[in-house]
């Protein structure tokens, strides 16, 4: 056994590590991030981060321990995991980790490796919701112990995020906006993303992203007990380096009768693997469409702007509000906006129904929107530096809660809103 934090307390010659055919289970699909002071260390990490037992987790090392650690965290969001070896006096780790907290996920853990064996040190960091403490040095066996041991703990959190995807109508282009939004998500984080298509008869997840998988999200949801980490990787169908897809079937002559247990319990498994999960919802209300919406970490409605959209949107954000008090309130784009000749419902006119700004306003854009959707690709692929495809990356960085949407010359969300408003 690896020397649990107390224990690593007291005094003994030489590091405790676990011996090689120890059991340790294999770490699922977090990121994990480790600021280092030594070169040493970092090699330790990375020949730990090699090791089959965290071949799925993402792991990125850095140098200049802690205070790199803050800095780098004022400007990128959080990940599952950060490593900091610190070697300073307590005090000084002691405001160091206090400045990070100030920018860290309430999900984010922290792996201490410190040089002291100081048993004050250790009760602070306890305190401040450090979840390990290693004292050099550090074996690569151990840390693996240390970091599977964070996440196969069955009373520890879930690893991901769960994002719910809904339109206020049929056809507003929700699943476009959710797998933009996603892709996007993957590709500036690095980290693992799967978007669940729940539209299990008319899903557009595959299509969107150009594959025609055998297996899928139906597959799961008719036998919810046998889904765990292995079946889970047979179902998904992987599109890029950090995105996969758990498709839906899109055959008719079947039913599709989901229970609220077995959707709960296959999004379940999901965010126990994986750091980011989509859940792209088709426009119904049903008891587990409305369960999915209750347990989502965010709900993301996209609305056209017409009078059926916004009264739908107000009735869902005043269900979701009610219902979800300690949560953060749901999000609104606004899509499709400015189809020529129609008379919309002003970005304005839907933020003082609903109280609250859009996080993106869309326009229509046929030609670009319809491009991406015959070639089954995003717009970002089909055009990275359409003004578009940079709503899609500042949703996806508004998602995550970390980052203000940014202020670029090329307009977007606030800009555009508020030339939307002037009009
Ligand atoms: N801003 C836009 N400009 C032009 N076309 C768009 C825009 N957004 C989405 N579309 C197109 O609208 C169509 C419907 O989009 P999508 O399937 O994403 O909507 P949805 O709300 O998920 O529909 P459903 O109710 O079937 O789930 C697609 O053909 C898509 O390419
Ligand atoms: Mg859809």
């Amino acid at each position: 056994m690896i020397r649990n934090a107390a224990e690593a307390l007291i005094p003994e010659p030489g590091p405790s590590a676990p011996a090689a055919d120890e059991h340790i289970a294999p770490a699922p699909r977090v990121s994990i991030q480790a600021f280092c002071e030594h070169p040493a260390t970092a090699e330790i990490i990375q020949i730990a981060a090699e090791d089959r037992r965290l071949a799925k987790a993402h792991v990125s090392v850095h140098m200049g321990g802690v205070e790199a650690a803050v800095a780098h965290y004022q400007q990128n969001p959080t990940p599952n995991l950060i490593i900091i070896e610190s070697s300073l006096p307590r005090d000084h780790i002691l405001a160091e980790l206090d400045r990070l907290a100030e920018n860290c996920d309430p999900g984010t853990k922290v792996l201490i490796i410190g040089h002291a064996n100081d048993v004050m040190l250790y009760r602070e960091l306890l305190k401040r919701g450090v979840s390990e403490y290693l004292v050099e040095p550090v074996v690569p066996l151990q840390l693996m112990e240390a970091i599977s041991n964070l996440y196969n703990n069955p009373e520890t959190e879930p690893v991901g995020h769960v994002y719910a995807f809904i339109g206020a109508k049929g056809g507003v282009g929700s699943s476009t906006v959710c797998h933009n939004a996603a892709w996007s998500l993957s590709e500036m984080l690095k980290v693992d993303v799967v978007i669940a298509d729940l539209d299990l008869a008319f899903g557009t997840t595959g299509l969107d992203f150009n594959q025609d998988p055998m297996q899928g999200i139906a597959d799961a949801l008719s036998s919810p007990d046998r889904l765990d980490e292995v079946l889970l990787d047979r179902l998904l169908t992987k599109c890029s380096e950090h995105l996969s897809i758990f498709p839906a079937p899109v055959v008719l002559d079947r039913d599709y009768d989901i229970s609220v247990e077995g959707c709960d319990q296959v999004i379940d498994v999901v965010r126990q693997n994986v750091p980011y999960v989509i859940v792209d919802l088709p426009h119904t209300w049903t008891a587990w469409v409305k369960h999915s919406l209750l347990q989502a970490d965010e709900v993301i409605i996209t609305a056209a702007p017409d009078l059926a959209n916004l009264r739908n949107a107000k009735n869902l954000f005043d269900y979701l509000r009610t219902a979800r008090v300690n949560d953060h309130k749901p999000s609104y784009c606004l899509n499709q906006v400015g189809v020529p000749k129609r008379p919309e419902i002003k970005p304005a006119d839907f933020a003082k129904a609903l109280e609250d700004q859009p996080v993106a306003v869309i326009p229509f854009e046929p030609q670009i929107f319809g491009a991406a959707a015959n070639n089954g690709q995003m717009i970002a692929e089909v055009s990275p530096g359409h003004r578009t495809a940079e709503t899609f990356r500042q949703l996806a960085q508004l998602l995550t809660g970390r980052s203000e949407v940014k202020k670029t010359k090329s307009g977007l969300l606030t800009p555009l809103l508020s030339k939307l408003m002037k009009k």
